[in-house]
């Protein structure tokens, strides 16, 4: 899978993208991220890519040619399975948003900036739009690599068979049961006796009736039955 993110703030993706199972998958070649700084493709020697919205309003909006033009540039070299932008009026990502996603094979992450883009982006140029949630970030930039970590790990051969995203919580529509490790018992807490037993059938039936109690506890939403 290949990622192109576009963005004026490129340094912000180096921590996220540089740990952990990013940087494993990446070294692997299970993906390759690609950061575009939107301001090398401004046409004017100030490298602007924002400016007031018609009519006045409080805030800037991000230009359409700068955009246009590296999402251009980019298509001439592939093609895009779909044309992202991260922003807070769009469709809220879920497991089942990554699961589709994890899928495909080319994409673009627009970031936003300011009160956003120009709205010709959206309507011209952008083929989905993304939101993590019902709050406002500064940009898209968290979201985007949000977004990014949450595909990447449903990657064949980025996860180990011990951390299968497989088991993740929302998965199967479910939170993942309660995990313990040692030791057995810390200042008087103890461990689940069953988890001890050795016998697997009656620990996958604890699991599965944990998975069900707390999703009915802390996710009513997801509706177990
Ligand atoms: N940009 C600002 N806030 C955002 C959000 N919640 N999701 C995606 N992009 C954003």
């Amino acid at each position: 899978m290949r990622i192109d993110i576009i963005t004026i703030f490129p340094e912000m993706f180096e921590g996220p993208f540089s740990e952990s199972i990013i940087k494993r998958a990446r070294g692997k070649g299970l993906v390759e991220i690609q950061l575009h700084n939107l301001r090398d493709y401004a046409t004017d020697t100030h490298k602007k890519v924002d400016d007031y919205a018609f009519s006045g309003g409080a805030g800037m909006v991000m230009m359409i040619e700068p955009i246009d033009r590296c999402i251009s540039t980019l298509k001439q070299q592939r093609s895009y399975d779909e044309i992202i932008y991260l922003s807070p009026d769009g469709n809220i990502l879920t497991q089942a948003v990554s699961n589709e996603l994890s899928l495909l094979q080319n994409l673009i992450l627009l970031c936003g900036r300011y009160k956003g883009v120009d709205e010709r982006v959206r309507e011209h140029l952008i083929t989905k739009e993304i939101s993590i949630g019902d709050y406002v970030l500064s940009g898209g930039e968290l979201a985007a690599a949000v977004l990014t970590d949450s595909i990447i790990r449903l990657l064949p051969g980025v996860l180990g068979d011990e951390t299968s995203a497989l088991s993740d919580s929302f998965q199967d529509g479910l939170i993942a049961p309660p995990v313990y490790t040692r030791p057995r018992i810390y200042k008087g807490w103890e461990v689940p006796e069953i988890l001890l037993s050795g016998d697997e059938k009656k620990i996958a039936e604890w699991k599965h009736h944990q998975s069900i109690s707390r999703t009915k506890a802390r996710r009513p939403n997801l509706d177990p039955d």
